[in-house]
């Protein structure tokens, strides 16, 4: 039978810290255990054959492809099939994860051997090169799944020791398009510097508090750290009327803290909520609009199926 390879990666939830990640500050990434799935197996001729559901999925399966055949040099046609347990509408990561299971589907088809390290560093430079933009947060969380403290490029990617995190996640039924809010607080950026690049401090504090918060299982006080990382994007103008409704009516409901999750403008928030409380803060975010996605989080990383 002809060789086939299937291999799947996770998506993901910014926890702490977007925005300020891609100015070389630090996050906090959760891998999300719904995943895409690759397939690949050599075909006759020469002619690859890409068969993915969506067409933005296949730009990045195309380049990646690409850039692996230039790698090793080479010409052998190969058939790459995609296959998702999530839409890539709600932003929970599904390009990276696709890019992500590429290399490594091609990896091991090719018997290339490529470390996490080397299958993250080709990762990212294909969504630098689709998206122009990009701290590669995503990519780290696809390719070494769990709970991440991350820096800008990989430059840091620490494992953070913990169990899965009680998290709600809403979606506000609009998707948003990251590159377009990276540049707008990039403009923002550009115009007042000294303000901006507060805001980007105040956020890595949280962060760096919240890595603690998560190793000592202190909910109470990263659900706080989260409740003051919302506000700061609120004034990094990020956020939106639904995504504030959705944090505040879950506030109310009794969470620890909440938060939007990723570049804002739509997509989706989190919210860390006590066992007891889920029913109440998931029925809260609906009510004011939202619709609960239902997601484990600190899965693992690439593997193969
Ligand atoms: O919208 P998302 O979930 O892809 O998150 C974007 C996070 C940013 O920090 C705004 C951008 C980035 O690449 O880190």
């Amino acid at each position: 039978m002809a060789k086939s390879i299937t291999v799947s990666a996770p998506g993901k939830l910014m926890l702490l810290g977007e925005h300020s990640v891609v100015y070389g500050f630090p996050c906090i990434v959760t891998a999300m255990d719904t995943r895409m799935r690759v397939t690949v197996e050599f075909c006759d001729g020469d002619t690859d054959l890409i068969i993915t559901p969506q067409v933005k999925e296949s730009k990045f399966v195309t380049q990646s492809l690409k850039l692996f055949k230039n790698k090793f040099k080479i010409k052998q046609a190969v058939k790459i099939q995609t296959q998702g347990d999530f839409s890539h509408q709600v932003g929970l990561g599904s390009s990276s994860a696709v890019t992500v299971a590429t290399f490594k589907a091609l990896s091991e088809l090719f018997n290339k051997s490529l470390s996490n390290k080397e299958i993250f560093d080709l990762s990212y430079s294909v969504t630098i090169a689709i998206q122009g933009v990009g701290s590669g947060f995503d990519i780290a969380a696809a390719t070494f799944g769990k709970t991440v403290y991350y820096v800008y490029g990989g430059k840091v990617i620490d494992l953070i020791k913990t169990e899965e995190l009680p998290l709600v996640v809403g979606y506000s039924g609009l998707k948003a398009d990251t590159p377009t809010l990276v540049r707008k607080v990039k403009a923002d950026y550009e115009i007042n510097k000294n303000r901006v690049t507060g805001i980007f401090k105040e956020i890595t504090l949280l962060v760096n508090k919240a890595k603690i918060a998560i190793l000592d299982k202190n909910y109470q006080q990263l659900g706080l750290l989260m409740n003051k990382n919302h506000c700061l994007l609120q004034n990094l103008r990020v956020s939106t009327p639904k995504l504030d409704a959705m944090v505040k009516a879950s506030i109310k409901a009794g969470v620890y803290g909440a938060k939007l999750s990723g570049a804002g403008g739509g997509d989706c928030m989190i919210a860390l909520v006590p066992l007891e409380k889920r029913t109440e803060v998931e029925n809260a975010i609906t009510k004011v609009g939202g619709s609960i996605i239902n997601v484990n989080n600190n899965a693992q990383g690439v593997r193969l199926e």
